[in-house]
């Protein structure tokens, strides 16, 4: 089987590993991907929203198989693109994407089929927008509806901030993506990221992890694409498994054949424990990352037949598969300044950090090599230490060795990872066991 996978991440680098060992696969190529991708698998240099040279390249090269790590490629149109090529793409269709895509989508697909969400209103007038808020009492949890890079959220209970934010977001801060506003009841809980694979019409359980979003200790600072991630969860038992299948991914995908648009690829439910249950934050039509990070380190079987399978319709053919035992934690080293004004440029010393073998290792993601093999920071979040372990603890050990291994002064992370279900562990004795 010939792959391409689509992406330049933590993300892509993880799915590449694993691919990799696939029996099946004969060749791989990750485009535009990485320098540590670049290890282990060819490299295109595509932009991956560059559709048109995507779906080129991919009938070239006789790709048989598409995966699709980002949302703005599934959302410009790649899988149906790939399609109407007649190549397997796992990952929906535009109109599929949608469920992360837009927010009014979703928030009106879970109100019509009773999927339990927060209580909402979308807005496509300012002034009526910030009338409504001036009746309300914070905390306001305001949206922009389209694809915001994880940066279109402002929860405040400043009236006055609440209403600038809606300024902004009608004033363009984030192009079409803020045409529509959605303004949400605020939840307290919480949170679970939740991942479900999807042929269209069946699915199955992939796994669990447990995401940070703000980039300091302690939960302070600015909401990230997420510094770290750690599973399994205890939170995640196998009936709550049952649970988030039966009350929202199995009438979503229903829904969503109704419409006519069937969704295959990874559906990501970003849920809230509150204290009336499980509410859906958000869909995403794609892996977390870093939580893909976290869930590929504990993956066993064949993923380019599982995936291939998905991407065919035939998901209850799969291979089997499970994530094993083991618990995996990522913890993401970003450039000072991220997420707003990531300084790009700096030298990084990775070197000693290539030690660990299976236990642990280094995925990189906005990084690029000198000529001269200098590793140089290139984005916003630019490596991830992965370590597994018999324990969370463990593998956090291992985790924060390899981040202390790395050389690079110009570099930040967070040194509380997993810290919700360590405090569990030992405050409550009794999920231990779980
Ligand atoms: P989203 O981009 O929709 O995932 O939102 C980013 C983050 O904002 C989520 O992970 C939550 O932490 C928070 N958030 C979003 N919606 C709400 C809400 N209705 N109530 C409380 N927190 C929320
Ligand atoms: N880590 C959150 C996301 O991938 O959206």
């Amino acid at each position: 089987m010939r792959v391409m996978v689509v992406g330049s991440g933590g993300r892509e680098h993880a799915l590449a590993k694993v691919l990799k060992d696939s029996p099946k696969v004969s060749f791989l190529v990750v485009a535009p991907g990485n320098p540590g991708i670049g290890t282990l698998a060819a490299l295109a240099p595509i932009a991956s929203d560059d559709v048109a040279s995507l779906v080129n390249y991919a009938v070239a090269e006789h790709i048989d198989l598409v995966v699709v790590g980002p949302e703005v490629a599934l959302a410009a149109g790649l899988a149906d693109n790939l399609q109407q090529a007649g190549i397997a793409c796992f990952g929906p269709t535009q109109g599929a994407a949608q469920l992360e895509s837009s927010k009014a989508f979703t928030k009106a697909l879970c109100q019509a089929n009773d999927i339990p969400s927060a209580a909402y209103t979308i807005f496509e007038d300012k002034d009526k927008a910030v009338a409504y808020l001036r009746t309300r009492s914070g905390p306001f949890v305001i949206k922009a509806d389209g694809l915001a890079a994880g940066k279109g959220v402002v929860i405040t209970t400043d009236l006055q901030e609440a209403e600038q934010t809606i300024a902004d977001l009608f004033g363009g801060r984030f192009g079409g993506a803020g045409s529509q506003v959605v303004i949400e009841e605020h939840m307290v809980g919480e949170e679970v990221s939740f991942f479900a694979l999807c042929d269209g019409k069946t699915s199955r359980y992939f796994g669990s992890a447990q995401d940070h979003k703000r980039a300091y200790d302690g939960e302070k600072g600015p909401n990230t694409g997420g510094m770290g991630a750690y599973s399994p969860t205890s939170l995640v038992t196998p009936v709550f498994v049952d649970d988030i299948m039966e009350r929202f991914i199995d009438p979503t995908l229903r829904a969503m054949n109704t419409l006519g648009m069937p969704f295959c690829g990874v559906l990501y439910a970003g849920l809230m424990l509150t204290p009336q249950g499980p509410k859906l934050v958000e869909y995403n039509a794609r892996f977390g990352d870093p939580e893909c990070q976290a869930l590929l380190a504990r993956f066993e079987g064949d993923l380019a037949s599982v995936l291939m399978a998905c991407a065919r319709g035939e998901l209850d053919q799969a291979p089997t598969f499970h994530l094993n035992d083991q618990s995996a934690a990522v913890v993401v080293l970003a450039a000072q300044g991220y997420p707003d004004h990531p300084q790009t440029g700096s030298s990084i010393g990775e070197e000693a950090a290539n030690q660990w073998g299976e236990q642990g290792y280094v995925l990189h993601a906005g990084t690029t090599r000198d000529g001269d093999g200098t590793l140089r920071a290139a984005g916003g979040r630019v490596l991830n230490a992965v370590g597994t372990g018999a324990t969370l603890q463990k593998a956090l050990e291992t985790a924060y060795e390899i981040v202390d291994a790395i050389d690079w002064p110009i570099g930040f992370y967070r040194r509380d990872i997993g810290w919700r279900e360590l405090n569990r562990k030992s405050d409550n004795p009794a999920l231990l066991t779980s």
